[in-house]
């Protein structure tokens, strides 16, 4: 089947979903595989709700953080306001539970976290670094960073948070055409077997052309092309992936997470101000709702767990993140030059991410 075919059946869905005739699965703060009638507890929806001021936060200082790459850290980097540290995120029809480290800490005692995926898992990554390492500042680290493979290790607690880059998921391959983006492969996935918690992510690279795009050759099965549909090209990836799980992971060990498509803030007309992007914001959009929509591949990524047996977790973090336009490093990112508005400060908006998978996993 060419992905012509796949295209057109991935838009017919699309477009039945979008017009309500298929359900799409609803990430509840219970909310483990809902469409397939797993158990619901309160039926909270943390990713329902607003941003509002809480002076208890940031829940820490960048500068006694060890973890935060330059690109992250805003503050050293001379971003002059300090207002977008301070908000909180506040479920409509619940409570979010305060972060509370040493919880974690003991809770995770032997165990060890990884985080799969591009730049969005390292920022991810670094937040939940930082948070650990605020509640307990005297516990003994150890930390390392590899091309494709990194981890912070606190010791008096045995747990383990790594991270493994791998921006699309699937395999890349250098063979003798170039480097083949293998759509139906996942090599790189043995590293990430034995683990206590898998959050993956994936979208960004995917949308890569030009010198930034990873790849030369596409494979999908025995087909070799020069470029595809990149939202046919993520689905046909995440499927895989999903794949991947239902044969490797034993969720009675592993649980997983998906972190949810992470927004950028480069074209203001989303928000309606077409001649701004994320430089200069200092405040959140105001309400529940993003005046842009949802992004494309937000679809892709429901498609795909809805039809996934092994239980994931929906960080369904894309729309709470839209109403973070001041949360980006923008001009603040260190030595990189130009204007970041996919990133996010440390501290700042990945905090309430892993706030959140703290949250779901009190529920689990
Ligand atoms: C999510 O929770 C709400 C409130 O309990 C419930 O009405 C809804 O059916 C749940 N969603 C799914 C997909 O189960
Ligand atoms: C972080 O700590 C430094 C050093 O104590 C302090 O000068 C700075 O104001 C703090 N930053 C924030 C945002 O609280």
């Amino acid at each position: 089947m060419g992905f012509g075919v796949v295209g057109v059946i991935l838009s017919l869905l699309l477009v039945l979903q979008a017009s309500g005739f298929v359900s799409v699965q609803q990430a509840n703060a219970s909310g483990f595989n809902t469409l397939k009638g797993r158990k619901q507890a309160s039926g909270c929806n943390l990713f329902q709700g607003r941003w509002v001021v809480d002076p208890s936060f940031p829940l820490y200082n960048s500068s006694t953080c060890p973890f935060i790459d330059a690109e992250f850290n805003c503050q050293k980097y001379g971003r002059p306001d300090t207002l977008y540290l301070k908000y909180s995120w506040r479920p409509d029809s619940c409570t979010l539970p305060r972060f509370d480290g040493v919880d974690v800490l003991k809770r995770w005692s032997g165990k060890k976290i990884m985080f799969v995926g591009d730049s969005l898992s390292l920022n991810m990554w670094e937040s939940l670094s930082c948070m650990l390492q605020a509640a307990a500042p005297n516990a003994k680290t150890a930390f390392f960073r590899r091309d494709s493979i990194s981890s912070v290790f606190f010791q008096d607690y045995g747990v383990t948070l790594l991270l493994y880059r791998t921006p699309y998921l699937v395999d890349i391959v250098k063979e003798d055409v170039g480097r083949v983006l293998k759509l139906d492969s996942i090599e790189a996935g043995k590293a990430w077997l034995g683990m206590d918690v898998l959050v993956f992510n994936s979208w960004h690279w995917w949308t890569h052309t030009g010198n930034s795009q990873a790849w030369d050759l596409i494979q999908d099965g025995t087909t070799l092309s020069q470029d595809m549909d990149r939202l046919v090209a993520f689905y046909k990836g995440l499927t895989t992936w999903a794949r991947w799980v239902d044969l490797n992971v034993d969720p009675t060990k592993t649980k997983v997470f998906f972190q949810g498509i992470s927004p950028t803030h480069y074209l203001g007309k989303e928000w309606n101000e077409p001649k701004k992007n994320c430089n200069g914001e200092s405040e959140p959009l105001t309400g529940s709702m993003y005046p842009g929509g949802a992004p494309p591949a937000v679809d892709v990524v429901n498609r795909v767990l809805s039809r996934i047996k092994v239980p994931v977790y929906l960080l369904d973090i894309t729309t709470l993140s839209q109403l973070r336009k001041d949360a980006h490093p923008a001009g603040y990112s260190g030595e990189i030059s130009g204007t970041d508005c996919s990133h996010w400060c440390l501290p700042g908006l990945p905090d309430t991410w892993n706030q959140l998978m703290y949250a779901a996993l009190l529920t689990m």
